[in-house]
């Protein structure tokens, strides 16, 4: 209720001082009091939230001034041209994905599903009991907390079949998110200047971490269903490759699912070249009408580092997740966490367990496939009614996202500028090749706020479609 209130100034005088002069006065804290009916506390916090911002300066004794932008001696960084030199790969300083964004804009570009899609009280009630105990004041061990790992471990063995040894509690590390395992997994298995093989499209982020380590990343094609088995032995044996990023299930960006068939196969490319194959399951529970089948369940000759995380399930800010890694390869993982984090909040991870282990939780995950159900089909109705130039190649069985291939002639920056320019934001698909991308494509998230403006975001595409090409 404070934070809400702090926002309200802060965000009523940015407005102000957005079309004020510099060097103007800024009503007494007294007067903002009662404008906004808000504690003298908030009110000091507001102020102090604009002085971080830059946007103001306060003279004691005075009052609180838009803050003059000074001209006459502009910073010279130019040193730091030669001191950074060029960098080994041009990485975006900021994926469309990651962008925020005003409340009013249409926001289908994101990865994360919206707060009413998270099982908030739980949460909530989860933080509280975590910050009561110990975890808030420990630090936790290196690989996680036993009881987390325990968790971890059990919810894969659950999809094991027979014949196979089910992973246990030591081979689970837990992670502050996926992506910074992506990183860790990159950068102690792949290594620098070394080929990784990768589904083309697929997700941003591993492509990002990848360039970010200098790995080399090879795409292998991967349609509807999946890569092609003999696609991927030919890369193995062409580059000489060890390692394989995938998601096979519920892809990131496609929504594919990999059929059993398919993934036996797969995993057998994966064993008969004596390689890894990195399973990104980080939509375990984001199935609609199938569920996940786990890969690494067929695999227990630590073939499959199986990564899983809760950051989209539980809470974004709960960023906890884990990859289950078996053999010298988890040695090689946790010393790579070491250097990089030490450990992972115990504070977190206490509230994780706590959330996926109340039996609220399960509850929760059946309502939630409902709720995407709904979202996903009411999306898809929106764009075939209003943006028909923009094609669906499959329904997404699972995931938060619409895949749509545009028609061939679309200028695709133009799009989301136009989009943007009518407070749509969109995801262009380009971020989620390797390589050249195979044609024009748009990412929509169908799990992010107000999804009665569906039908409001694809006509604004569809129009902005229709103006480009006739
Ligand atoms: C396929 C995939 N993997 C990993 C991540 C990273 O997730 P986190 O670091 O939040 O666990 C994302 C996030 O969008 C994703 O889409």
């Amino acid at each position: 209720m404070d934070n809400d209130s702090t926002d309200r100034i802060v965000s009523g005088l940015r407005k102000w001082i957005a079309t004020a002069p510099p060097g103007a006065q800024l009503p007494s804290n007294r007067a903002l009091v009662a404008e906004y009916a808000a504690s003298p506390v908030t009110v000091a916090k507001a102020m102090r939230t604009l002085r971080g911002l830059g946007l103001v300066e306060s003279r004691t004794g005075v009052g609180t001034f838009v803050r003059a932008v000074r001209t006459d001696r502009l910073p010279d960084y130019g040193w730091q041209t030669a001191a950074l030199r060029s960098p080994h790969a041009r990485i975006p300083a900021l994926s469309t994905p990651l962008r925020s964004v005003a409340p009013d804009v249409i926001a289908l570009h994101s990865g994360y599903p919206v707060g009413d899609l998270l099982p908030e009280r739980l949460v909530r009630s989860a933080l509280t009991r975590a910050a009561r105990g110990e975890a808030a004041v420990n630090p936790a061990p290196a690989p996680g907390r036993p009881d987390l790992q325990a968790w971890f471990a059990q919810e894969l063995a659950e999809t094991f079949g027979g014949g196979v040894t089910a992973p246990t509690a030591r081979e689970v590390i837990v992670l502050p998110g996926s992506q910074s395992g992506l990183s860790s997994i990159f950068r102690a298995l792949v290594g620098f200047g070394q080929p990784m093989l990768i589904e083309s499209p697929s997700y941003w982020g591993a492509i990002l971490a990848a360039a970010q380590c200098g790995v080399r990343l090879v795409p292998v094609p991967s349609g509807p269903h999946g890569p092609e088995p003999e696609e991927l032995s030919r890369a193995f044996a062409e580059t000489g490759a060890r390692v394989f990023y995938a998601q096979p299930n519920f892809a990131n960006p496609t929504g594919a699912q990999w059929h059993p068939d398919l993934a036996a196969q797969i995993l057998e490319v994966v064993r008969s070249h004596g390689a890894f194959l990195i399973e990104d399951d980080w939509a375990h529970d984001f199935g609609i009408d199938s569920t996940a089948r786990p890969v690494a369940a067929s695999d227990d000759a630590g073939h499959v580092i199986y990564l899983r995380s809760l950051t989209k399930s539980v809470s974004p800010s709960i960023r906890v997740a884990a990859m289950v890694v078996r053999g010298p390869a988890r040695d090689r993982l946790l010393a790579d966490r070491g250097a990089e984090s030490m450990y992972v909040s115990g504070l977190l991870q206490a509230a994780a367990l706590d959330v996926v282990t109340q039996p609220a939780w399960r509850t929760h995950l059946r309502g939630l496939r409902q709720q995407l159900r709904v979202r996903r089909d009411l999306l898809i109705a929106a764009v075939a009614e209003h943006a028909p130039g923009a094609r669906l190649e499959q329904v997404p069985r699972g995931g938060l996202h619409l895949w749509l291939r545009l028609p061939d002639a679309t200028n695709l920056q133009r799009l989301v500028r136009d989009c943007e320019a009518e407070s749509v934001l969109v995801a262009a698909g380009n971020e989620w090749f390797p390589a050249e991308p195979s044609g024009p494509y748009l990412r929509l998230n169908f799990c992010g706020p107000d999804p009665q403006r569906f039908a409001e975001g694809a006509r604004i595409i569809g129009r902005a479609l229709a103006g480009q090409l006739g």
